[in-house]
């Protein structure tokens, strides 16, 4: 059965001062256990964030990784460099490394690759721009971002993969997706992994909504049958409201 998951995605915030600071105040919160309940500092961060996390339940993920396993990229972090440092978790494809920095489903199947080659686990984020919503075209827009990006994978790769819809226009814009086209596009999507992987497959993905989820509309969006949880941007950044949107879940 899957899981529920919150994951915060620090993006570009905290120091290693302020990483220490928000990870001693989340370790004081009272966290579901239920949950999943990931963080994803920057990766000058990462060491600092596992060894503080070690002894309780917070997983640590990386933001991004490269797609070769070493070699002439300047200042780019490969995959066995996050392993040895103890982060087995990466977000790939959020919607600000596809705007800023031109990466396409293309180059986002080589990285989801090459961490599953070594049983990383990938948070593969996707999601459709305004203008697509406003067209109608957003079924086909995620179907063609997972079709490119994911859905040559076997299916043993798929007990490694979670999904995170973010809506572009939702995202660190205050505007949400109602419950409802949350849901719907949820439901769309584990349709899709139902015709090429099977019911049980399906049923087993965890399928994160993210795009200013906060603590006042966590609950009704974590509600909804095929939410599994979210990807939180802002509200990550601070521990009461990271902590109760963890808490968001209906008991
Ligand atoms: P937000 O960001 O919660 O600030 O909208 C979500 C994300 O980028 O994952």
């Amino acid at each position: 059965m899957r899981k529920h998951i919150v994951a915060g995605n620090w993006k570009m915030n905290k120091t290693q001062t302020e990483t220490v600071e928000l990870i001693n105040e989340l370790k004081q919160q009272d966290l579901d256990a239920n949950v999943g309940v990931y963080i994803s500092p920057a990766f000058v961060n990462l060491s600092k964030a596992v060894a503080l996390t070690a002894d309780g339940n917070i997983q640590v993920a990386a933001q991004n990784m490269h797609q070769s396993p070493n070699g002439a990229f300047t200042g780019e972090i490969a995959v066995n460099m996050l392993q040895d440092i103890g982060v087995n978790h990466v977000i790939l494809g959020h919607s600000e490394r596809r705007a800023y920095f031109g990466e396409t489903d293309e180059l986002l199947r080589e990285k989801v690759q090459v961490a599953l080659d070594v049983d990383m686990e990938v948070i593969f984020c996707f999601g459709e721009e305004l203008n697509e919503r406003k067209e109608g075209t957003h079924f086909d827009v995620v179907k063609k971002q997972l079709t490119t990006a994911l859905f040559a994978l076997d299916v043993s790769a798929w007990r490694n993969i979670v999904l995170a819809y973010e809506p572009v226009w939702a995202i660190g814009t205050g505007e949400t997706a109602s419950p409802e086209q949350a849901q719907e596009m949820h439901a769309y999507i584990r349709s899709l992994i139902e015709y090429h992987y099977g019911v049980k497959c399906a049923d087993d993905v965890s399928i994160l909504y993210g795009g200013s989820v906060k603590p006042a509309n966590a609950a009704e969006i974590f509600a909804q049958p095929d939410v599994d949880g979210g990807l939180i941007g802002g509200a990550s950044l601070n521990a009461t409201d990271f902590a109760a949107i963890v808490n968001g879940f209906a008991s």
